[in-house]
């Protein structure tokens, strides 16, 4: 052995091994753990190797055959008609069609007088070749690639899918007719399909792929049945007594169409090269809004004569190419996760990762979604991920190559305080997210909180919109809410697009919007949970804004419909000092409102209770009997409904009696009335 063979001798035998490796988890176990794009990167240093090393090819080796092997698990079905593999081209996409068309027109002996060839170009689906097997038209099987010769019986899972014709729509269908196509899975179902495995804590699927050649290959077809699967065909296989048997590729997939065999209607027959680079481009243009994956497209030699001329190199035809798109995953490393806060307070973790090329953008930044997220991920700041982009979708961190992690890798962190403001960072209970609880005075905020305030049901300041909020935040201009009363019109007027009658007018609005009601004071300051009917039960219970401020979340849960959560948030965002300056300048600023009485229910024996009092009683005024009511914590309301809990009848009583015994509502009479106020009567 030579010097310089040993070492290529040595990749070699790695290269297999690891190869090999990412075969078997790839076709037999649907799991693979490394992106396509990785795996074709040493699949071609082996080929290269083995094309300058040819005594060092061995029989093993993973690019002496088509496929995987069949698994075990399934019967083995025998490809009459082996089903094949096809060349890639990865090159740009002007050459990548014509180093295919020059090859055709060579092998074929065409000189440049010649006409064109006529090609027909298809989609290149990413999802797992089945074969269909029609017997007089009935779907006698169906079978996987397997290792090209030898693919799995998957028969039982097949027929599970709906898009795929039990029987072709044919009177006279061919004696066989063996349909060639793609299982794959839609984007949309894909989506589906994982939220409800994460809800029901299953196993999420990297990619729609593996998804759908997990679904195919499940030992339970009732498994596949519940799979969201969908088919193309994008050719035959094995046929005979087929009476009108088309003479071309396009011609194959019009009348598997028409025998009711789904195939896809991005289809073209184009003529040269620059047809196949036409479609290839409009193609490519329009991958992101595909419903499904694609990886690529394929140009077939339209005309079946010509494609049986040129026949097959090896295990390839020489009739047809894939030509590829930039890939959608790619390896990529996570240098730090750092956390976002968005306008609405939520701490977003988002990975920060060695810039990668990926679905045809550069993509350095990927969001992690919530602390679930990443440890359903099982990711450490330091591991090798895959980042996946496909279609118009976000770029997402799908897996992890544990193998791969270095030993500093390190566990992120959700920190405790927001990153922008260091107000307090919460997670409540039963919520996957953590919320800065800054609100008002948090700078992630704080547009959002000033269009709030701003807004038509809070405080209603009209020419205060979204341009020109961005505008004064970023300038500075406004750097907390309370600034806004602080606008003059000279500042205003001289921001671009504003003229002084709009200047005038908004500051006529800012100073109209001060005279307010307590509840839209409330609702305008954007308490989390806290909505416009929270915000008037708050004002009315409490009656003025420093009882509410200064409430226990015990008393704040008192008001009707406030529950723990809404207390939390409310007692929490009061807590907050920052908060509670905001409210005081916005009061320097002369926001002002009538305050109510307060209507706080002191915690007596009635608490919770509703009396609803009719006609005339003897001993005691209705108003002091209200009143005596009111000091036990019970509410006295004027009419009756559902919620009322007693109805006091006394003499003559109204309509408000007969309203009581109809809706089942329990009514007293004057003496156990005075029972519940103590027997004082
Ligand atoms: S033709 C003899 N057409 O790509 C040619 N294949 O390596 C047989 N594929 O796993 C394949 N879309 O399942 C053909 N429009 C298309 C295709 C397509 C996807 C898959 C096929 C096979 C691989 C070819």
């Amino acid at each position: 052995m030579t010097a310089t063979r040993q070492p290529a001798a040595k990749r070699m035998r790695e290269l297999r091994e690891i190869i090999n490796e990412h075969s078997y988890r790839y076709y037999v176990l649907d799991a693979p753990t490394i992106p396509d794009a990785e795996y074709d990167r040493l699949y071609n240093e082996l080929q290269r190797l083995e094309a300058e090393h040819p005594a060092l090819v061995t029989p093993d080796s993973p690019t002496q055959r088509v496929g995987g092997q069949p698994a075990a698990e399934f019967p083995a079905v025998h490809h009459g008609v082996p089903m094949l593999s096809i060349r890639t081209e990865t090159d740009t996409e002007a050459r990548g069609a014509a180093n295919f068309d020059a090859r055709v027109r060579r092998e074929l002996g065409l000189t440049e007088t010649d006409p064109p060839v006529q090609y027909a170009a298809e989609l290149k689906f990413d999802g797992l070749a089945i074969s269909l097997r029609y017997e007089h038209g009935l779907l006698a099987n169906a079978a996987t690639r397997g290792d090209g010769e030898v693919g799995e019986d998957v028969t039982l899972n097949v027929r599970t899918i709906r898009q795929i014709p039990l029987r072709l729509r044919s009177r006279s269908p061919p004696t066989l007719l063996e349909a060639r196509g793609e299982v794959y899975m839609r984007r949309d179902a894909f989506e589906r399909l994982n939220a409800r495995q994460r809800e029901e804590g299953g196993k999420t699927f990297v990619n729609p792929r593996n998804a759908a050649a997990g679904a195919v290959r499940q030992l339970n077809p009732a498994v596949t049945a519940q799979r969201p699967l969908s088919f193309f065909a994008y050719g035959v296989g094995g046929t005979q007594g087929w009476t009108k048997a088309p003479r071309t590729h396009a011609g194959v997939l019009d009348a598997l169409q028409e025998f009711g065999v789904p195939v896809c209607d991005e289809r073209a027959v184009v003529e040269g090269a620059e047809g196949l680079s036409a479609f290839y481009r409009d193609v490519g243009a329009r991958r992101d809004g595909l419903p499904f994956d694609i990886d690529g497209v394929v140009y077939k030699v339209n005309d079946l004569e010509l494609q049986r001329r040129l026949g097959f190199a090896t295990r390839e035809p020489r009739w047809a190419v894939a030509h590829k798109y930039p890939a959608q995953e790619q390896l990529t490393r996570i240098l730090d996760i750092e956390v976002q806060v968005g306008r609405t307070g939520k701490l977003t973790p988002v990975a920060r990762l060695e810039p990668i090329f990926v679905g045809g953008v550069t993509v350095s930044n990927a969001t992690l979604h919530n602390e679930d997220f990443i440890r359903a991920l099982g990711a450490l700041v330091g591991d090798t991920v895959i980042v996946r982009r496909a279609g118009d979708v976000i770029p997402e961190v799908v897996a992890v190559l544990p193998e791969r992690r270095p030993r500093d890798a390190r566990e992120f962190v959700m920190p405790t305080v927001c990153p922008v403001c260091g107000s307090e960072a919460v997670r409540e209970e039963g919520e996957v997210d953590v919320r800065c609880s800054g609100g008002l005075y948090c700078p992630a905020q704080r547009k959002q909180a000033i269009l709030h305030f701003a807004s038509r049901r809070a405080i209603d300041i009209e020419g205060l919109g979204e341009k020109l909020v961005d505008r004064l935040v970023d300038s500075g201009r406004v750097r907390s809410l309370p600034d806004i009363y602080d606008l003059s019109i000279g500042e205003l007027a001289e921001l671009d697009r504003m003229g002084t009658k709009s200047a005038r007018n908004l500051v006529d609005a800012l100073q109209r919007s001060k005279q307010t009601t307590l509840a839209r004071f409330l609702y305008s300051l954007g308490i989390r949970h806290v909505g416009e009917a929270t915000a008037r039960d708050l004002a009315l219970q409490f009656g003025k804004l420093d009882a509410i401020m200064e409430a226990t979340e015990e008393q704040l849960a008192e008001v009707p419909d406030v529950g723990p959560v809404v207390a939390t948030s409310i007692h929490r965002f009061f807590a907050q000092g920052h908060n509670r300056e905001v409210v005081a300048k916005l009061r320097q600023r002369g926001m002002r409102w009538q305050d109510g009485e307060s209507k706080r229910p002191a915690t007596g024996s009635l608490a919770g209770k509703t009396f609803v009092l009719t006609g005339t009683l003897s001993s005691m005024t209705r108003e002091e009997a209200t009143e005596r009511l009111q000091a036990l914590g019970a509410k006295v309301a004027g009419s009756v409904s559902k919620k009322t809990s007693y109805v006091v009848i006394g003499a003559d009583p109204g309509s408000k009696a007969e309203r009581a015994t109809k809706l089942g509502i329990p009514v007293l009479d004057e003496a156990a009335l005075a029972n519940m106020l103590g027997g004082r009567a």
